[in-house]
């Protein structure tokens, strides 16, 4: 995979430096070819020779010098690379991006890339707590930077806490994972719905789940890094909104159902990842309720629609199916009641899988019977595995019912 690649390795002025070496030791090993831009307080730590002697490919550290020694410039290094990754990457890059200066060559070359953008930051554990450090990684987040977050552990000031340079390994997997990215979404149109409805009791209290939204939020990511034009219907939720996607806010489920009967006529395929709470507050009262007047509360629940049932028309349907028990068979039925497409049985029963939490045990279920029961994955990865059979079902032909 990495095989005729070109990797732009930014090494900025951390004292994690020296194990940058290592990462290009290991992406030359495998193939790639690696272009390294060095920031002037990153060759106070290694030097740019060992980087050299490495790669075999040229290492660039002065914005005015390399055009000249090099023939390269910060546009051919931008244009070339198919990946960009910052290892590692200090907190005063970060901001620097953030805010798009561009007064060295790594943040030129960065600014000027359209390939997708790796940073593993590494610093001290109080500036990585900064609220401005974590501001300006929500930022980078928000516009489709990704993060390899370093780990907890003893640090070089000699205290401990996170803010160590990721493993190498990790750092490698993100690489891969981008190179190895699909376009295969291209031209398609991929609706996402995402969180937990909240269901209003008065102006202060309502009725809600436990749905963080994660598991929307990767699709709604991995289908746009697959090509698709994404519009992802949200409950509240406390994410950075995804890059590059249409984002309609709803709170109830009501509203959801406005949205994707309103979006769905345009689109290939609606994956409803959200939890939709099945009930409503017959009414919700206009002014908050006081608690000395209702000694005993009651609450008169109604139906709340089923939303994808009401989806019509020639998309594919994917529906999710939060389970505690007998979970191929309860979401089997849920598949065939609701007219699905594929349905992701999720068993929310396991440890490290469903609400919250940033990994899923999901089976898949299709129209056709076919069951295929994934390991405990990052949500990422559940994403793509999802979208991997929304491809084979999108092409050559709709392959169920709709
Ligand atoms: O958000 P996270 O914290 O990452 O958690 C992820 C998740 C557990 C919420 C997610 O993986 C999940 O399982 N989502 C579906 C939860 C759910 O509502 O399941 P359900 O079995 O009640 O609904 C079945 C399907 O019908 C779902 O696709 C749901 O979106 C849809 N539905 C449900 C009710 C309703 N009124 N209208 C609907 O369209």
């Amino acid at each position: 995979m990495m095989r005729d690649r070109t990797v732009l390795l930014g090494v900025t002025g951390s004292i994690a430096a020296y194990k940058a070496v290592d990462l290009a030791s290991r992406l030359a090993q495998d193939g790639a070819k690696v272009d390294v831009v060095m920031t002037n307080c990153a060759t106070e730590f290694v030097t740019p020779l060992t980087f050299r002697s490495i790669t075999h490919c040229q290492v660039v550290t002065d914005m005015f010098a390399a055009s000249e020694e090099h023939d390269i410039e910060h546009i051919a290094l931008a244009e070339r690379a198919d990946v960009v990754v910052i290892a590692p990457a200090t907190a005063n890059i970060m901001a620097k991006l953030a805010v798009g200066i561009a007064d060295d060559m790594l943040c030129c070359a960065t600014l000027a890339t359209k390939a997708p953008i790796i940073l593993a930051p590494a610093m001290n554990v109080h500036m990585w707590e900064k609220a401005i450090t974590q501001e300006n990684l929500t930022k980078l987040r928000a516009r489709g930077f990704k993060i390899v977050e370093p780990s907890y552990g003893a640090l070089a000031c000699g205290e401990v806490g996170k803010g160590r340079l990721a493993d190498v390994e990790d750092i490698l997997t993100a690489i891969r994972q981008i190179l190895d990215r699909k376009s295969d979404l291209i031209g398609k149109h991929v609706i996402v719905t995402a969180g937990g409805t909240q269901e209003p009791i008065d102006p202060v209290r309502l009725i809600c789940n436990r749905s963080s939204g994660k598991m929307g939020y990767a699709l709604a990511e991995a289908a746009r890094e697959r090509g698709a034009k994404v519009t992802l219907i949200t409950a509240p939720t406390t994410l950075p909104p995804p890059a590059d996607v249409e984002m309609i806010e709803v709170q109830t489920a009501l509203q959801m159902r406005e949205a994707v009967l309103r979006t769905v006529p345009e689109a290939d395929a609606l994956i409803m990842a959200a939890a939709v709470a099945d009930y409503r507050p017959a009414t919700a009262a206009k002014s908050k309720l006081k608690k000395e007047e209702f000694p005993l509360m009651q609450l008169e629940l109604i139906r709340n629609p089923d939303i994808i049932s009401e989806v019509r028309g020639n998309l594919i349907k994917v529906g999710f199916a939060a389970e505690s028990e007998n979970v191929v068979g309860n979401a089997t039925v849920k598949l065939k009641n609701k007219g699905l497409h594929l349905i992701v049985a999720n068993n929310i029963a396991e440890a490290g899988s469903g609400f919250g939490v940033d990994t899923n045990k999901v089976i898949l279920v299709d129209s056709k019977g076919k069951v295929e029961d994934l390991p405990l994955l990052p949500k990422s990865e559940v994403a793509h595995k999802i979208l991997d059979k929304v491809s084979a079902l999108l092409s050559p032909a709709i392959g169920a019912s709709g």
